[in-house]
C-alpha cells in the first residue's frame, strides 16, 4: 500500500511513524528500493511527531530513528527540530509547511499502549492541531531504552494534531503485540472518545488497520 501510494503520487509527502513496529516495513521498503522496484527520490517523508527540549540527533529522538531505520533516498526526510527554542512555533510551522506543500498523500501511524496516535495522548480532541504535549509516563517508558534510561527521556513532545492527521488522504495504522490489544479494541469497537485518541481515526473515510493476531486478540468481531 505504501509503494502503491508513492507510485501513484511520486511527488507527494507521506507521514511516517517511529517505534519498533514499522522497522520491518522500512527495511522492506529499502529492500525494494535496492531491487529497483521502488523509487522515492521525488517523495518527501515527514515525521508526525518529535521529542522537544533535546539536542538534535540525540539517540532516541525521531530524527535519530529515521537516520538509522529509514535508509532510503527520499527527496527529503523532514522532522521538527527537537532543539527548537520555541517548540510551539516549531511544530506549528512544520504543520503549516506540510499544508502549504499540498498536505499528506498518506499517513502511516502506530498506536501506543494508551491508544495515542503520534504524540496525541489521551485527552486529545478531534479538532486538535499541531502542538506541544506533555508525555505520559507510559509513553516515556516506551522510549527509555533508546534514550539510555527513563531519566533521559524528554517530558514534552511536538505532534501533528488529530485534525492534521485526519487531513491526510489515506491512513494506515500498523499495530503488533499483545500490549496493544486493549488499545486496538477500544479504538475500533469502543466509543469515540478523547480518552482513546486512536478512536478518532474512525472519522476518516480511508483508513486501513494492519494488526497482528496478538494485537487483534481482544476484538469481538474478527
Ligand atoms: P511501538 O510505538 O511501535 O514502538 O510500539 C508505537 C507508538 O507508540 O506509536
Amino acid at each position: 500500500m505504501i509503494c502503491d501510494a508513492i507510485a501513484s503520487a511520486p511527488d507527494a509527502q507521506i507521514g511516517l511513524p517511529t517505534g519498533d513496529t514499522p522497522i520491518g516495513t522500512y527495511a522492506e521498503l529499502a529492500r525494494r528500493e535496492r531491487a529497483g522496484s521502488l523509487r522515492v527520490d521525488r517523495t518527501t517523508a515527514c515525521a508526525i511527531d518529535e521529542f522537544a527540549d533535546v539536542k538534535r540527533g540525540t539517540p532516541g529522538t525521531n530524527a535519530a530513528f529515521f537516520a538509522l531505520h529509514l535508509p532510503l533516498a527520499f527527496r527529503a526526510v523532514q522532522v521538527p527540530g527537537s532543539n527548537a527554542p520555541d517548540p510551539e512555533l516549531e511544530i506549528a510551522s512544520f504543520a503549516e509547511g506540510i499544508r502549504a506543500a499540498g498536505g499528506l498523500e498518506l499517513c502511516v501511524l502506530g498506536i501506543g499502549r494508551n491508544a495515542h496516535v503520534a504524540f496525541n495522548e489521551p485527552g486529545s480532541r478531534l479538532d486538535s492541531r499541531a502542538r506541544v504535549v506533555d508525555l505520559e509516563l507510559v509513553s516515556r517508558e516506551a522510549h527509555a531504552g533508546a534514550f539510555g534510561g527513563l531519566a533521559r527521556v524528554p517530558h514534552r513532545g511536538m505532534t501533528l494534531g488529530i485534525a492534521d492527521i485526519l487531513e491526510a488522504r489515506k491512513l494506515i495504522v500498523l499495530v503488533q503485540g499483545q500490549s496493544k490489544a486493549r488499545a486496538v479494541r477500544d479504538a475500533i469497537e469502543g466509543p469515540e472518545s478523547e480518552l482513546v485518541p486512536a478512536s478518532w481515526l474512525r472519522a476518516h473515510a480511508e483508513v486501513t488497520w494492519i494488526v497482528d493476531r496478538a494485537a487483534a486478540s481482544m476484538l469481538s468481531h474478527k
